[in-house]
């Protein structure tokens, strides 16, 4: 393959915080043999787990947003508190992780939920499993006063960690958005977030607007600089179908800023936060003194986790079941359906998909390339006892060039992108998953998985 046509941006969307939006299980193709899974204890059996909590509802539809979320008339706030109670409840036992390492209340716009809610979920958390007091426990806030419980009474519910949906510091970038609030108003959210949690908060800032210039947000960005903390996550503005932004682009009304422009800004914005004293540990993220956020390199280490509330997505696996492989596990999307089947069942999964030792495999080289730690091979021998990394993708010739070009690294410490290729990931992804493909079909038995859906089951 000729990599130098073939190489184009990485497209960066830092979507992570929220596994309710992640795409649904990868469907199993075939795998290595059972008897190579039961080999691999490592991943499957899990002492620990996250948990991620989604709050689906919103004040507000921004114009650009599909993530799994609604504007209701009213909630009813008892009923979600004891059902988001129950789902977490349920999936702890069934998953019986003995640790929650970390929670994040994600969603939707979790900052409008009470606080009675958030400690009521962690009360449950810890009568079925142990809640260190270290643990990590994010909420994103958005920086829209109304209906908006205290920051500090969420402190006081247990949050230790606050992540700040500022988006931008531009009066016209945040119309274009159809976000609720303005600049003055994400600053005393911000200010309020570092004063309650110093060191333990972060911003998410969006580049790729319609009419943002690559001066635009350079400047913006230093102005996010001087006001942040020690966290911030960049999200490059995705054009989603069935958004009032993908329509007002269609009918011509807005442009989207070319992708060679995006390239730029997402180059400058690293050169801007290194400078900044800003360590880039991944894609779209960046911390000082370490305030890295454990909750999401949980996910990029492909570690288990459990989802809870409409539309949440979880990888762990049903050890009440008699399980031994990992499953990806998605939930009701819609609230009030999602209410009545845990009212009815305990929980609402609506697919499970067990997870074969490729599909494991996939997720380790996805989401351990977006750090730039990448993966090492401790990492990988905890997935791939059978083979090592060298074995798997060393003798590839596009794998080789790729190393050539300098943007990817193979070596002693194991798989990794450079700084230039960190850029390019979507580029470099397709190339390893098809090696990462064809020796495990070469090396293997072949046969259908066991990973059909199912439904409405435990
Ligand atoms: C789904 S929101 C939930 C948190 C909160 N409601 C907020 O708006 O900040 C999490 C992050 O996803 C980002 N996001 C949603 N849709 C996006 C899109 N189409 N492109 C890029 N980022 C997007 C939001 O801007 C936000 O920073
Ligand atoms: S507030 Fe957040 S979740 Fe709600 S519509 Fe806007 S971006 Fe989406």
């Amino acid at each position: 393959m000729n990599m130098a046509r073939s190489l184009r941006p990485l497209s960066r969307r830092s979507g992570l915080m929220c596994p309710g939006k992640q795409a649904g299980g990868i469907r199993v193709h075939r795998v290595y043999s059972d008897q190579n899974q039961n080999q691999n204890p490592n991943p499957q059996h899990s002492e620990q787990a996250s948990l991620y909590i989604h709050w689906p509802y919103c004040l507000k539809r921004c114009s650009y947003c599909n993530f799994n979320k609604y504007i209701p008339r009213s909630v009813d706030n008892e009923v979600m508190t004891e059902c988001l109670q129950l789902e977490t409840q349920t999936l702890l036992q069934l998953s019986q992780v003995s640790q929650i390492s970390s929670v994040f209340f994600g969603g939707g716009t979790p900052s409008l939920a009470r606080a009675s809610t958030v400690a009521a979920v962690l009360e449950t958390v810890s009568a079925h499993a142990r809640l260190c007091e270290q643990a990590e426990v994010t909420l994103e806030v958005n920086p829209a006063p109304a209906g908006r419980t205290a920051l500090r009474d969420f402190v006081s519910a247990g949050v230790n960690r606050f992540s700040v949906g500022v988006q931008s510091l531009n009066e016209a970038s945040l119309r274009v958005l159809g976000r609720d609030h303005d600049p003055q108003q994400a600053l005393q959210t911000l200010a309020e977030a570092r004063t309650l949690c110093p060191g333990r908060v972060s911003v998410d800032v969006m580049f790729g607007i319609p009419g943002q210039s690559v001066a635009s947000w350079e400047s913006e960005l230093e102005e996010v600089l001087r006001v942040c903390d020690d966290h911030v996550s960049l999200y490059q503005l995705t054009l989603e179908r069935g958004t009032r932004l993908y329509k007002q682009v269609q009918q011509g009304e807005l442009s989207m800023p070319a992708d060679d422009v995006t390239a730029s800004m997402y180059r400058s914005a690293r050169n801007v936060l290194e400078q900044a004293g800003f360590l880039q540990y991944e894609v779209s993220n960046f911390a000082k003194r370490n305030a890295v956020s454990t909750h999401n390199l949980g996910y990029w280490r492909a570690q288990p986790y459990i989802g809870v509330g409409p539309g949440a997505h979880g990888r762990f696996v049903p050890r009440a079941l008699g399980a031994v492989h990992r499953e990806a596990r998605t939930q009701t999307l819609e609230p009030d359906v999602w209410v009545r089947e845990v009212r009815q069942h305990g929980h609402a999964t609506r697919r499970r998909v067990q997870l074969s030792q490729l599909n494991l495999l996939q997720e380790v080289v996805v989401m351990g390339l977006r750090m730039t730690e990448g993966i090492s091979h401790q990492h990988w021998a905890a997935f791939s006892p059978e083979a090592n990394l060298h074995q798997v993708l060393g003798a590839s010739s596009d794998v080789q060039e790729l190393h050539q070009r300098g943007v990817l690294i193979l070596d002693d410490r194991g798989l990794r992108c450079s700084w230039e290729g960190l850029a390019l990931l979507d580029c470099i992804l397709p190339v390893l998953l098809l090696e990462l493909d064809t020796f495990v079909h070469t090396h293997t038995q072949r046969g259908e998985s066991g990973g059909s859906p199912h439904s409405r089951t435990t």
